[in-house]
């Protein structure tokens, strides 16, 4: 089977679903033949997991606008060193998190302009944009019981308050509505297979466009 180059992101609240759903994703491209690369940010590169150790579990409080820089340092050297040379290979990449987690959890989240945020991540990402985002759109208390099951720590942005997870959740649904062409949103709360059988079903309108 020939190879197509996808850049396809996950994005959603914490506990929507998204590493499962990249992983049933990841699976099912691979048994298909796909060379596959499964990545997310932060943390996809040895250096992101130095970036990612310190935005998410450094202790004490960091200015959002040093946040908002170091999510984008851990995105501009993923996206140059393993993500664009994946795909000019002809490989799919299936990411957890992209710039449009910064935009809804720095912009949306830390009420930082989102246009602001989303051109930092553009100008570190060289403007590299992804063929296809699904958002797995979740009630934030929703997310917050799958995580209460699933650990007993949380990291500095799962720790937030209710209030900045609904800002999240609601600056997710701002974007997927100004770009309906990039964005496929599913309900979190369906069957894990039913929200996979949906995605299958668009990356293969996808592969064969
Ligand atoms: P994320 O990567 O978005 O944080 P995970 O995929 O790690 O989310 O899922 C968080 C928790 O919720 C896990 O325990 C997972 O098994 C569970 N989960 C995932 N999808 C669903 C679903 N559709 N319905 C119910 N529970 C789910
Ligand atoms: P992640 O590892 O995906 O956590 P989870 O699996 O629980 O969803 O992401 C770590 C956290 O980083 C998550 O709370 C969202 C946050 N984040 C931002 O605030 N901005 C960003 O640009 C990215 C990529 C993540």
């Amino acid at each position: 089977m020939t190879s197509t180059g996808l850049f396809i992101t996950l994005e959603g609240g914490d506990g929507s679903g998204k590493s499962t759903q990249a992983e049933l994703l990841s699976t099912w491209l691979t048994d298909a033949g796909h060379t596959v690369v499964r990545t997310r940010e932060p943390g996809g590169t040895e250096l992101g997991v130095e970036l990612r150790e310190i935005v998410l579990h450094r202790r004490g409080h960091i200015a959002p606008r040093a946040e908002a820089l170091i999510y984008a340092a851990d995105r501009a050297h993923h996206i140059a060193t393993k993500v664009r040379p994946a795909i000019e290979r002809g490989e799919i990449v299936i990411q957890d998190r992209y710039l449009d987690s910064s935009v809804a959890y720095q912009g949306a989240g830390r009420v930082l302009d989102p246009v602001e945020i989303r051109n930092l991540s553009l100008w570190a990402a060289e403007g590299f944009m992804p063929d296809l985002t699904i958002l797995l759109d979740l009630d934030e208390s929703i997310g917050r019981e799958r995580l209460d099951e699933a650990r007993t720590k949380y990291d500095r942005l799962e720790a937030e308050a209710h209030d900045f997870h609904a800002r999240v959740r609601a600056g997710y649904l701002a974007l997927a509505e100004a770009e309906p062409d990039r964005f496929l949103v599913l309900s979190a709360t369906g069957s894990i297979e039913s929200i996979a059988a949906q995605v299958r079903a668009r990356v293969e309108a996808l592969l064969a466009a």
